[in-house]
């Protein structure tokens, strides 16, 4: 066999094995079924060069002339014999066989005299999702240390421009851009979690590649600790798009026999812009089996968290008010937010005593936890598991729990990390810790009707160790591991990755936890860019997106309730607001946005995500479209001020053109307190009061004139195939 050709939704994987090892020859558009001699692929050898020609592999080697970054980095202090070699390993295949009926590939590829043997899994999936892993296990006599194990894809000549993500604290996921140029472009991140600016997308595209389009070449790493992802631009042309895990020095050390596997790259190909990247991200999401269920049964419920409404304020009346207020309104899970535990009445203590505090719990959650059953809502808590304050029994009790970079406690003379936010890390690689917080949480699970955690993680992990030695492997597999166990021991019970905001999501954590938690900043002008990136990649059900307060907590701006409610139903809706102190039009309005989220959830979360190609700097519009296309929700939403006097005709893109489609404004209406506000008391286009009848063709050619949007407000729009 000189190769293998996975096809599926749209996509190939082209495998050659001509040259003694695997080499995706091609990785994009689907090539049909025909396949020439790969021969013909072979390239020239230029001047000043190996006299062979070099193999960009599927693990790009040394030993086979590539100059970039190598996929295999790791060396022997005691090869038995055989010094050196395995610091440059000549891989060749061993075995290749399709798998998945076509759809995927398993290539074990090994160099006996270096003591190593790598497998490699290459799966297509819905959407055209590529995923690959490779596993690299020392067959040798003695231990080897692993410093980098890397999955790459290749990218096309023709791919000019790269595309990333980037972010901190209340601004996730920011794009930036740049022409593709040589050398090698690193992404690095030591946070020892996913963190705030991590990119959750790196895509490589033709120039001027759009929301609509474009051929783009995309790639997301699905691991929660530390990582780089890279683009290697060679001088001979050729590119590699990667990612690998970063290991600390030592971190990884495998002794003979033992294996150590890299976590998943997805990779993604559209010849129709970035929402053809998201379309085959949200179909890999929704086939998933664990998928949370949102068209059938049990849809995302509406949550109310209590943190911007009360912080640490735990008292029972005034939560009582709130849960009984939102339950008025339609809320469904009602989510106590950090403050309830031994100690915790600010940020400095409490962290690791996962114990109700019986000084302003006396009775323990109980009666508001049956509060929040009556009323007919789920009730939800906050927990940080992986963190301890010094300020803590647990820590008091168990110094050596605490990670650092020493072998011994800070009790003992070690040294511990900087604090953050005052806190620690709690060692998970620690059998005796691991355990502790599983029976914590177990407890708490097994004593308290709790349908929902949200799972937050304050701080990075820095010079985080186990035993002296760097251990973010170790504790982001222990944590991953304590995902499981309670999943397992609690079926049901929903998690939600938080790490003050945004610094958690990933795929690797979304195999375990049911949403995230995008960013702490609910400002809707801010949230509607972190949320149109983060759900590049991540569908609107497993995206928390909350209606903050009036006056934004994390900003100081002040926006309509219309704005903030129109943003937050593109994700899990939900509200983070003192809801007592709304006036009585804003509670009008949300509830309004209440009762429009539960019509339309089953649409918004399962939908085609679609987002214009806007030349107006400070205007978006984008919606959601029913996979049948017959219905579809869209919002226009001014960022600023307009460049143009008034916006202009847009294209509703997505819709089928051979429908009819009635066209209707349902956020703000006349009825709400904001709808002369949102059009700066300037009469909005005749359409708007009536709606609109046009076909999908004409709605997406020649567009509707949108109304002059006052900044930072929003129009909700609801389209419905007719006739
Ligand atoms: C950070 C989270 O992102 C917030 O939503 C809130 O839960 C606080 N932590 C609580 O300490």
């Amino acid at each position: 066999m000189d190769h293998l050709h996975l096809r599926y939704a749209g996509t190939s994987v082209l495998l050659a094995f001509d040259a003694g090892e695997a080499e995706i020859v091609h990785w994009g558009a689907d090539l049909g079924g025909s396949i020439p001699s790969l021969g013909l692929l072979s390239p020239p050898i230029p001047h000043s060069a190996y006299d062979v020609p070099v193999v960009a592999g599927l693990l790009p080697q040394a030993s086979s002339g590539w100059l970039g970054r190598p996929a295999v980095r790791g060396h022997r202090t005691d090869d038995g014999g055989v010094p050196g070699i395995a610091f440059s390993p000549a891989l060749r295949v061993v075995s290749a066989e399709a798998t998945l009926d076509g759809r995927g590939a398993r290539i074990v590829q090994a160099d006996a005299a270096a003591g190593l043997s790598v497998t490699t899994e290459l799966a297509l999936h819905e959407g055209g999702l590529l995923e690959i892993a490779h596993e690299l296990t020392n067959t040798g006599g003695g231990p080897y240390q692993l410093e980098e194990l890397a999955a790459v894809v290749p990218v096309p000549g023709d791919a000019a421009e790269l595309l990333d993500l980037t972010g901190r604290w209340c601004r996730e996921n920011h794009p930036q851009r740049q022409t593709i140029r040589q050398g090698t472009w690193v992404r690095s991140g030591r946070h020892g979690r996913t963190g705030h600016d991590s990119s959750l997308l790196v895509a490589a595209g033709t120039t001027g590649f759009s929301n609509r389009s474009g051929r783009v070449w995309a790639t997301h790493f699905g691991w929660s600790g530390n990582h780089e992802q890279y683009l290697d631009s060679l001088a001979d042309g050729r590119r590699m798009l990667g990612a690998a895990e970063l290991l600390g020095p030592g971190e990884v050390v495998l002794g003979p026999g033992e294996s150590y596997r890299t976590p998943v790259l997805y990779a993604a190909y559209s010849d129709r812009g970035l929402d053809g990247i998201t379309d085959a991200f949200y179909r890999w999401f929704r086939a998933r089996p664990h998928h949370v269920d949102t068209v059938a049964g049990r849809q995302r419920p509406v949550v109310l968290n209590t943190w911007e409404a009360v912080y640490f304020d735990h008292r029972l009346e005034p939560l009582v008010e709130l849960a009984t207020l939102g339950a008025e309104l339609g809320v469904e899970r009602f989510v106590l937010d950090d403050g309830w535990f031994r100690g915790r009445r600010d940020d400095h203590a409490g962290l690791g005593d996962w114990y109700v505090d019986e000084s302003i719990w006396p009775s323990g959650l109980t009666p508001l936890i049956e509060k929040v059953t009556s009323l007919g809502m789920e009730f939800g808590l906050w927990v940080e598991p992986e963190m301890v304050n010094l300020d803590s029994d647990v820590a008091r009790e168990h110094p050596d729990w605490i990670a650092g970079p020493s072998a011994v406690s800070h009790k003992d003379g070690g040294r511990l990390p900087l604090e953050w936010r005052h806190q620690h890390v709690i060692d998970l690689a620690n059998p005796d810790a691991w355990q502790y917080v599983f029976g914590r949480l177990d407890a708490l699970l097994s004593e308290n009707s709790i349908a929902y955690l949200k799972w937050d993680q304050n701080r990075d992990l820095t010079e985080h160790g186990h035993a002296g030695r760097p251990s973010v492997h170790a504790q982001t597999l222990a944590y991953y591991r304590l995902l499981d166990a309670l999943r397992a021991a609690h079926p049901g019970v929903e998690i939600e990755s938080c790490a003050s905001g945004g610094a958690r999501v990933d795929l690797g954590v979304l195999e375990h936890t049911d949403r995230v938690w995008a960013s702490d900043c609910n400002d809707a002008l801010e949230r509607h860019t972190i949320q149109r990136w983060t759900e590049a990649v991540l569908p609107p059900e497993l995206v928390g997106a909350h209606v903050g307060p009036t006056h934004s907590h994390t900003t100081g701006r002040v926006h309509d309730i219309s704005f903030r409610a129109i943003t937050a139903l593109f994700g899990h809706f939900g509200m983070e607001w003192d809801i007592r102190q709304a006036t009585p039009r804003e509670r009008e309005t949300l509830r309004r946005a209440i009762a429009l989220y539960k019509r339309h959830r089953a649409l918004l979360h399962s939908g085609v995500r679609v987002n214009a190609d806007v030349t107006e700097p400070h205007l978006a519009l984008h919606g959601v479209v029913s996979q049948d296309g017959t219905e579809a929700l869209f919002a226009a939403v001014a960022l600023g001020t307009l460049a143009a006097e008034a916006p202009g005709r847009v294209g509703l893109p997505g819709l089928d053109p051979g429908l009819e489609y009635r066209v209707e404004a349902v956020l703000p209406t006349p009825a709400d307190g904001d709808w002369q506000d949102t059009f700066a008391h300037v009469s909005p286009p005749a359409w708007l009061a009536d709606g609109a009848t046009a076909s999908g063709r004409f709605l997406a050619e020649v567009g509707l004139p949108l109304p002059i949007l006052r900044p930072e407000h929003a129009i909700l729009l609801h389209v419905t195939a007719v006739g």
